[in-house]
């Protein structure tokens, strides 16, 4: 985990936290702005929610100082207390647990307890022309491209030679506020494979098998194996921010759900796993994916997402020739 790599500065150090901001309009601003619906694989209806709703939209600096081994949720923490209690964003267990604090981090997804200073501040490189320029490293902070309520000030500019981090929301979540996103379609989308072990029937309305076993049930060290790093998923959503499908929006049940799928597939006390995979097997499920495996890379419990949803297309096409 990239948040986890000691380099860097190595000493307590004064830095730019650049943050993408965003507020939402007022409902009747709102309804002459341009919204794209959310995956369609959980949502549709006119209360469908928006990719990009109608906002309005800055980018902002903060100096602080930190210490190498603060976290960005240590210097984010520090920033609403001290300069800013209008920014936004969620967190909770504060030690990668919850997996409610993804963002985006220097353009890859992570999570904020776990990411530290030193591990993710990057030097204005400067007389370094980047191949693709972004809003990053600029000699000087340009300012909001939309006047913000909290512009930035003179001494919060960017200056040539700073360390610099720069955080925004997940990709392929609709944003509420600032960092903030909303999730809520992918815990449905992880819903809608029955998470749960099925031993009996499944029941038809979603409601957890009524045939559990009401004794305990053994397993072998293999067995237990085959699940339980997916069992250590904490729906964080980095998987999908990563994921180019995913996150732009096609019709894709998302990676999350996969590995929560994978979990009980793979559990040698679940009766249905064929019926999982068939209820997989369409395309917005595992058709949709396209091996490009950007999956793996940041989930913060080192599941291989690519590999376990690879093995599932792999179950699926051999079971076909059955
Ligand atoms: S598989 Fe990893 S990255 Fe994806 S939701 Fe689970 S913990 Fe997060
Ligand atoms: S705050 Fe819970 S995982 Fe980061």
């Amino acid at each position: 985990m990239e948040g986890k790599r000691q380099r860097g500065i190595a000493a307590p150090t004064t830095l730019t936290i650049r943050v993408h901001r965003s507020k939402p309009l007022p409902r009747a601003q709102a309804q002459g702005g341009r919204a794209r619906r959310s995956n369609p694989f959980a949502s549709s209806g006119s209360n469908a929610p928006t990719r990009r709703s109608a906002a309005k939209r800055w980018v902002q600096d903060y100096r602080i100082t930190a210490q190498p081994q603060d976290t960005l949720l240590d210097c984010l923490l520090s920033i609403k207390r001290q300069q800013d209690p209008s920014l936004a964003f969620r967190y909770s267990c504060g030690h990668g647990m919850c997996g409610s604090d993804g963002v985006l981090i220097n353009g890859r997804p992570g999570l904020l307890c776990e990411a530290t200073v030193a591990g993710s501040a990057r030097s204005d490189p400067q007389g370094t022309a980047p191949f693709r320029p972004t809003t990053r490293f600029l000699p000087q902070h340009q300012g909001p491209a939309t006047s913000g309520e909290n512009p930035p000030s003179p001494q919060n500019a960017l200056e040539v030679g700073d360390e610099l981090i720069e955080l925004a929301p997940l990709p392929g979540f609709p944003v509420l506020r600032d960092l903030v996103v909303d999730t809520d379609a992918m815990f449905r989308q992880i819903k809608a494979v029955h998470p749960w072990l099925g031993t009996g029937t499944v029941a038809e309305n979603d409601q957890p098998s009524p045939g559990a076993p009401a004794v305990e049930v053994k397993q072998t060290p293999s067995q237990l194996k085959a699940y339980e790093l997916l069992s250590d998923c904490i729906s964080c959503g980095l998987c999908e921010a990563a994921c180019p499908i995913y996150a732009g929006g096609e019709a894709f049940i998302g990676p999350a759900a996969l590995v929560a799928a994978a979990r009980f597939i793979n559990d040698s006390r679940d009766d249905h796993a064929q019926d999982r995979l068939n209820g997989l097997d369409r395309e917005d499920g595992l058709g949709a994916c396209q091996s490009i495996r950007a999956c793996a890379r940041p989930c913060p419990r080192g599941i291989d997402v690519g590999e376990t949803i690879w093995k599932l297309i792999e179950s699926t096409e051999s079971a076909s020739h059955l």
